[in-house]
């Protein structure tokens, strides 16, 4: 297989739920993290994804208390996910593709700077209108996506299995080897 840095990442990533070093995350690397969200594509170019990353430690300490996942407990910076649903030039919405494409590049981003994430939507759903509520987002944004960065304190994350390929990737048909 052919073999590169962004590959690489690719395929070293998975979801981390360890704890974390108490080792603070530089601005510069959320920054570029966020922005490597932002240069996701996004249907019909209507951007309908936005991130706030949180690395103030009483705001952090609020997100613990609201979101209590273990990993999140030691977490130096998290990074939240809001979406927007705003209508495309051709009527139809694209939000949820945009915001996935945007954490999928922000993941990436994370790993390749040397920290460790998990996407946390379905566990981050019965809390986020609070979460949101805390961070002043105004309502017609809706939180879908915690990111917690940091530095892990149990190596790289190992991800589950993933199925073969043959029983989801084909070349020139359906089933085709
Ligand atoms: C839309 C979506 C929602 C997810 N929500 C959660 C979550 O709430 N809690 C969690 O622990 N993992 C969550 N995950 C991570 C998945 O469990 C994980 O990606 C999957 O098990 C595959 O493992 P991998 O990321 O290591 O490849 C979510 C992933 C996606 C794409």
């Amino acid at each position: 297989m052919t073999s590169n840095q962004t590959l690489d990442t690719i395929f070293s990533r998975s979801s981390y739920r360890g704890d974390y070093k108490p080792i603070p995350v530089p601005r510069g690397d959320l920054t570029a993290i966020m922005k490597a969200g932002m240069a996701a594509p996004s249907g019909c170019n209507r951007q309908t994804a936005s991130f706030i990353a949180v690395d103030d430690e009483t705001l952090i300490s609020q997100i613990r208390a609201i979101f209590p996942k273990p990993s999140c407990q030691t977490a130096p910076a998290m990074i939240l996910v809001f979406t927007q649903e705003i209508a495309s030039i051709d009527g139809h919405i694209y939000n949820v593709q945009d915001y996935g494409a945007a954490v999928q590049n922000m993941l990436l981003a994370i790993k390749s700077l040397g920290y460790e994430t998990c996407w946390y939507e379905g566990n981050v759903r019965p809390c986020a209108e609070e979460l949101a509520a805390l961070l002043h987002v105004p309502e017609e944004l809706r939180l879908v996506c915690l990111l917690p960065v940091g530095i892990p304190t149990d190596g790289p994350a190992k991800g589950p299995v993933k199925k073969p390929f043959e029983e989801r990737a084909w070349f020139n048909g359906f089933g085709k080897n």
